[in-house]
């Protein structure tokens, strides 16, 4: 039966397999190190398509890691109770991944050389994703509809919370060395020079051959397929496999099927007025 949220600071988590004590810790006292490489994000926005490519390019195309471990025990969700115990006692290279606002996100992080890939996605493709994600999701609040889940989208009422304060929080971090954005719209135009621009920040050099591989292993249809990547494996008290899938379209533009007018009218005036004073055309969606 699909319940409320855990609440840490005015943000929403799913309440199995968090705990408020751990949220704080691994803000105040997790020690990020200068080697750790995280892949970071508002959920739905391409997460588990770039900790693919991250993790294919350091076994150089070879996909036998990711194809052999499921993708939460090669990058580990920092914040889940699970995720946080094991990322403590791991040995260099750490690659985990995180939701985290950057008000949670841990403390030390902001004076370490730790690498981070932050993406991005149109965030009316992120509410659609989100629709159809989180209904399959055991523990968390289900809407009952679209236009439910639209308003709650609006309001920051969703795990995570807010996507606007999400994406203002990360922004502090824009030109720093040691933090990568990239949207999933960019992904999708060009996954060649994306990967290349992740490997590239991440200093490794792939071969050609290395390179392909990387771009095979990452597509769609291979993820799809790929039982230790497409959550199929998370066990049914988790996820209702029958309600619908991680890897559900990976398209640009869903939301165009979801949305009324009146809807799309909606979110303009409210991403206009909350994304005030940015730069204009940050964003392939823009
Ligand atoms: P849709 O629900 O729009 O299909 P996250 O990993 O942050 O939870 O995001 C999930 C979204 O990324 C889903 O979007 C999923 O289909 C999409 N996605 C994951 N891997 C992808 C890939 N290799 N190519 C395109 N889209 C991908």
């Amino acid at each position: 039966m699909a319940s409320d949220y855990l609440w840490f600071e005015g943000i929403p988590f799913p309440h199995t397999g968090y705990r408020i004590e751990d949220i704080r810790s691994i803000r105040d006292e997790f020690v990020v190190r200068d080697e750790d490489v995280i892949t970071l994000s508002y959920s739905k926005s391409g997460t588990n398509w770039v900790i693919e490519i991250v993790s294919t390019i350091h076994t150089n195309g070879d996909p036998s890691w990711v194809q052999s471990v499921a993708k939460w025990f090669h990058s580990q969700w920092i914040e889940t109770s699970a995720g946080y115990e094991c990322v403590k006692n791991m040995k260099e290279p750490r690659f985990y991944t995180s939701h985290l606002p950057s008000q949670l996100f841990p403390k030390s992080f902001f004076n370490s050389k730790a690498k981070v890939i932050y993406v991005n996605r149109n965030p009316r493709d992120v509410l659609t994703s989100g629709f159809y994600y989180w209904r399959t999701v055991n523990y968390v609040k289900h809407p009952e509809t679209f236009e439910q889940y639209f308003e709650w989208f609006l309001q920051g009422n969703v795990v995570f919370g807010s996507w606007f304060d999400h994406i203002h929080g990360w922004l502090q971090m824009r030109g720093k060395e040691n933090f990568l954005m990239i949207s999933y719209e960019e992904l999708h135009q060009d996954i060649r020079a994306s990967v290349e621009k992740i490997s590239q920040f991440l200093g490794k050099k792939l071969g050609p051959e290395e390179l392909n591989s990387v771009l095979k292993n990452v597509s769609f249809e291979v993820m799809k397929n790929n039982k230790m990547s497409n959550f199929s494996l998370l066990p049914d008290r988790f996820m209702d496999h029958s309600k619908g899938k991680l890897m559900r379209k990976g398209v640009i533009g869903d939301w165009k099927h979801h949305f009324t007018v009146a809807q799309s009218e909606i979110f303009d005036k409210i991403y206009e007025k909350k994304m005030a004073g940015l730069p204009q055309g940050l964003f392939p969606w823009e």
